[in-house]
């Protein structure tokens, strides 16, 4: 639980009743009028309170915040409460409680407003609850939601088409020929995984001689056994270990050590483009181009796993989109994206490991749904128009250019500035946490990668002005954590 001493928080939980009385409402005004009222009684009571001057400080600075962390009597805290020990701890969650969203903004059950730097990590590239997705949900749900993959429906053939053409129109995989289509990404890369292990088997024979998946340090491609055992990350692997035998690592952006590392036992790389998890590290144009030389020499299927860097996030629609044919891989796996919010993934494979592949050798009941099919197919036709893609680009220079200012400003602090479009990380010299705090307690939602990155995967729709409002509270959060 991320509630902070009761303490403090009850003393100024309580300052901020004695004070908040008269005040009823929109959040945004009351908290900002308990803040002046907040402060003027913290400043009173420093001559005559028998508080505590460290109290006294808890009032002021709770006061002075405009999204200060729901308190200890909170309704959140209630709520949290109640329904946290019903919930597997495989997470640890700050104490607001998200009710609602709209475009690049959520609302918590406090009413306050949080700008959303976030998108669900890189998932709402629409933003919160758009209205054309939100009616094509509506729409589908009284149509048809599921009927199983025993069966045809319009949609799953529908996604398919419009994924492979796609992929070819924008510059991506240029022998894209078929789709599976299943619930998120570990299984995306866990289907992905599996082809290459059967095209492994037609090309190395039965006894297992081509069986070898190489991933790269650095890299997260999900927790299901087989995407766990391609993420070379011993905070994930080790609790569960032994992973799957046959997983290779490598170093990423390492060209001299291909030779070494994909060999002929070799039957699949796979590859985040830009590293998200790890991150915000970009792999060079001249590594994936030897990486897919070196794959096509000892026969091995080239995976791109696009399930965070996909669907336009780079200004392209797919990250490796601009890359030469000789670049291309054999399967690109997505998702996140793909439903803006609905869970949905999906492999694009190549005509070769297609052929591979036979009825019965792979399968799911939920996925391909014509439900979360038809949603993939309004995002899809969204998320790859150009205009969408160019404005992107845009956008990641106002991050840019602000990301110079506060290196310039903090060279102490930030070290390095990577990413592409709207995937950019900020590369700290220490824990970005305080900072993710205090952006937070601002109204900014930020997260953190790899090792003391903030990353910064917004809405693509995200306007210019709230960019600029979002940078501004990052550059506030910053200075106060100095
Ligand atoms: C690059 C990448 N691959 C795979 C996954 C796993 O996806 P999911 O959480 O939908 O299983 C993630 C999730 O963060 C990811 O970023």
């Amino acid at each position: 639980m991320a509630f902070r001493a009761p303490t403090q928080r009850a003393v100024a939980a309580f300052a901020r009743k004695a004070t908040a009385t008269p005040v009823k409402t929109t959040a945004t005004t009351s908290i900002r009028t308990l803040s002046s009222q907040a402060t003027a009684a913290a400043s009173t009571t420093s001559t005559s309170s028998s508080l505590s001057q460290s109290a006294q400080d808890a009032i002021a600075r709770e006061a002075s915040l405009p999204n200060p962390d729901p308190a200890e009597d909170s309704a959140s805290a209630a709520m949290v409460r109640d329904h946290a020990r019903y919930m597997l701890a495989t997470y640890a969650r700050p104490s607001p409680v998200f009710v609602r969203g709209e475009g690049s903004h959520l609302w918590d059950l406090e009413n306050r407003k949080y700008l959303d730097f976030t998108s669900g990590i890189a998932v709402n590239g629409l933003g919160h609850c758009d209205p054309g997705v939100a009616r094509i949900l509506a729409d589908q749900s009284t149509t048809l939601m599921h009927a199983s993959n025993l069966y045809y429906n319009p949609w799953t053939g529908a996604l398919s088409k419009l994924l492979v053409e796609k992929t070819r129109e924008t510059g991506g995989m240029h022998d894209a020929a078929t789709v599976f289509v299943c619930n998120s990404g570990s299984e995306a890369n866990e289907a992905a995984i599996k082809f290459a292990r059967k095209v492994g088997k037609l090309r190395g024979g039965d006894e297992g001689g081509k069986h070898e998946i190489v991933s790269f340090q650095g890299s997260f491609h999900g927790r299901t056994m087989g995407s766990l055992s391609a993420t070379p990350n011993p905070k994930y692997q080790k609790p569960f270990s032994p992973m799957l035998p046959g997983f290779k690592y490598g170093t990423y952006n390492d060209v001299s050590a291909l030779n070494e590392l994909v060999t002929e036992s070799t039957c699949g790389v796979i590859i985040e483009p830009i590293q998200g998890e790890g991150g915000v590290n970009v792999a060079t144009d001249e590594f994936l181009t030897a990486l897919a030389k070196r794959c096509r020499e000892v026969g091995a299927v080239l995976i791109y796993d696009e399930i965070q860097c996909g669907m336009s996030r780079t200004g392209t629609f797919w990250a490796h989109s601009h890359l030469p044919a000789e670049a291309h891989p054999d399967v690109i796996t997505t998702a996140k994206a793909l439903g803006n919010g609905f869970p949905i993934g999906a492999a694009v494979i190549n005509g070769t490991v297609s052929e591979a592949m036979m009825v019965g050798d792979h399968g799911t009941t939920f996925g391909g749904n014509p439900l979360a099919c038809r949603l993939a197919h309004y995002t899809v036709s969204r998320l790859s128009d150009e205009g969408l893609q160019s404005e992107v680009l845009a956008k990641e220079k106002l991050f840019r250019a602000k990301f110079e200012e506060l290196q310039a400003r903090y060279p102490e602090l930030v070290s390095e500035i990577r990413g592409k479009g709207l995937i950019l990380g900020l590369q700290l010299t220490q824990d970005p946490t305080p900072i993710v705090q205090a952006a937070r307690e601002r109204g900014l939602l930020v997260i953190t990668c790899g090792t003391n990155t903030l990353r910064f995967v917004p809405p693509l729709t995200i306007t210019e002005e709230e960019i600029a409002q979002g940078l501004a509270v990052l550059e506030q959060a910053i200075e106060a954590t100095r």
